[in-house]
Order: C-alpha cells, then structure tokens, then sequence
C-alpha cells in the first residue's frame, strides 16, 4: 500500500494536475473497454467505425453503432468514484483538466468542469450535408440513419478512425499538459494516436497511472503505477486525501 500513501502524498502536494483518461475508468460504470478481454474490438469490426464506410453504408454503420454506444447510453450509466474524485480535484482547485478520449460525458455529469473531448462525444451529432450539430436524443435512433431536417445523414459528433482531429484540442492538450506539475493517466492502453502521444507532452509532472494491467505509459512515463481499478483505487486516495466522494 506504499504506492497509494505516496499517490496521496502527491495529489496532496501537486496544485496544477492533469488526468488523461480511457474507456477503463467508465468500466465500472458498465460501459466495455475497446480492448482486452470482453472489449468491444474482440467483438465487433473497428471497420463500423471507420469514416470510408460509415459515407458507403450509413445505415448498416449505425445499426451497429447503435449496439456499440448508445443502446448502453440511453441507460443512463452513472460516473463512479474516478469520475468523482477528478471533478473533486478540480472543485479544490487543484486540477487543470480532464483530456478525455471517452465520448460517454461521465466526466461531466462528475461534475467535471474543464474537460477537453479528445474524440468528441456520442452525446451530440452532427449532419453530414449541412454540418449542423444536434444534442443527441434516444428517439432519434427510431429510424437509421437518423436525418437531420435538412435531410442529410447525421453522425455521431466523436472521432471515427480516418477522420482528423481538429488542432485546437491538440493545442489546447499541449498547453495544459506543459503546464501540469502531476499528471493522471487512468485507464487506456495508449494505443491511439495522436491521442497516445499526448502523456509525452507533460515534460514537468511527475506521473501516476492507474490500470489493472501495465500498458506502454507504465515503463516510459509513469513514475507511479497503481495496479488497481479506476474506481477502487479512487476511493483509497480519496480516503487518504479526507475527500468524500
Ligand atoms: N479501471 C481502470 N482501467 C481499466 C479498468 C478499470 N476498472 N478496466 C480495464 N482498464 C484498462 C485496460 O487495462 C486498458 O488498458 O482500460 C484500458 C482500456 O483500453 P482501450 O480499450 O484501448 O481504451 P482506450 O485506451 O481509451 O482506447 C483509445 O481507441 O478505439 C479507440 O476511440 C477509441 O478512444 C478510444 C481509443
């Protein structure tokens, strides 16, 4: 337990932390991790996520997209104790930010504030003929692909695999991570770009990453490695921290 009194310990101390953070820390809110056991890749075709075939095949792309995201979405998963812990930070003035690669908006239902969507969200989409953004809502999904009033095809407003990533949320990334004196990488396998280079851009904070599993972060980056699920080991710091989540 010496690695939680010195996470504690430099949670306590850092006052400009940053969390960079994947589908691991919605895990125990029920939302499936991409890969490893039980992820969505060891079940599904990336390729459904992929921009060339969502234009070719639209309907067949969102009726898996469906299964994927929002058939879990519209349950309403709750943010756990991780989520909680972050905004707390934040609500202490402690935490800069929270770059999330997640499109589920547990974040901010936490209560974070200062979130960078790195991949979008699944909460808004977006038509492909007049770009108009709308806020998701279940029934639109009545009929796939859902239309907008202009009748062209909407999309869901995250990152598909072969679409760009407009700079502003890499510069605003850099800017934040350059300034971090701590930095959080919880739960992804850092297999994405540009996504995964991000942690690298922290030259001054020490970094503490939280995962069940070791990941490419854990021998390059991570000063710290809590071998732990997101949410358990949130409610251990939090306890040393007397944060009540
Ligand atoms: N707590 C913390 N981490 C966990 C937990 C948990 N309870 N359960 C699993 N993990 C870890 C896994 O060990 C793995 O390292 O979460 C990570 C999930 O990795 P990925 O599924 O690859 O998710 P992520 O890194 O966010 O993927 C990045 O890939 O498909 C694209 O756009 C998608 O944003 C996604 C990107």
């Amino acid at each position: 337990m010496k690695t939680f009194v010195t996470a504690a310990r430099w949670i306590a101390e850092a006052g400009r932390i940053v969390a960079f953070t994947g589908a691991g820390i919605s895990v125990e809110s029920g939302i499936p991790t991409f890969r490893g056991e039980g992820g969505l890749w060891s079940r599904y075709d990336p390729k459904v996520l992929e921009l060339g075939y969502f234009y070719e095949e639209p309907e067949a792309a969102w009726r898996v997209i469906k299964e994927l995201f929002y058939d879990t979405l519209t349950k309403a998963p709750a943010p756990n104790a991780a989520h909680r812990l972050l905004a707390e930070l934040e609500r202490a003035g402690k935490l800069i930010g929270v770059i999330t690669q997640n499109i589920d908006g547990l974040h901010q239902k936490a209560g974070s504030r200062n979130v960078i969507e790195f991949h979008g969200t699944a909460k808004r989409l977006v038509c492909l003929a007049c770009r108009k953004k709308v806020a998701f809502l279940s029934e639109m999904l009545e009929v796939l692909p859902p239309r907008c009033g202009c009748g062209g095809v909407l999309k869901p407003d995250f990152i598909f695999f072969g679409e760009g990533i407009g700079p502003e949320n890499y510069q605003k990334s850099v800017a934040w991570l350059n300034e971090a004196d701590l930095l959080l990488i919880v739960g992804t396998t850092g297999e994405v770009m540009p996504a995964s280079m991000l942690p690298f851009e922290a030259k001054k904070a020490r970094v503490i990453e939280i995962n069940p599993e070791p990941t490419r972060y854990s021998e390059e980056k991570t000063d710290l490695f809590l071998q732990a699920k997101a949410g358990e080991a949130a409610l251990a710091l939090a306890k040393r921290l007397l944060l009540k989540l």
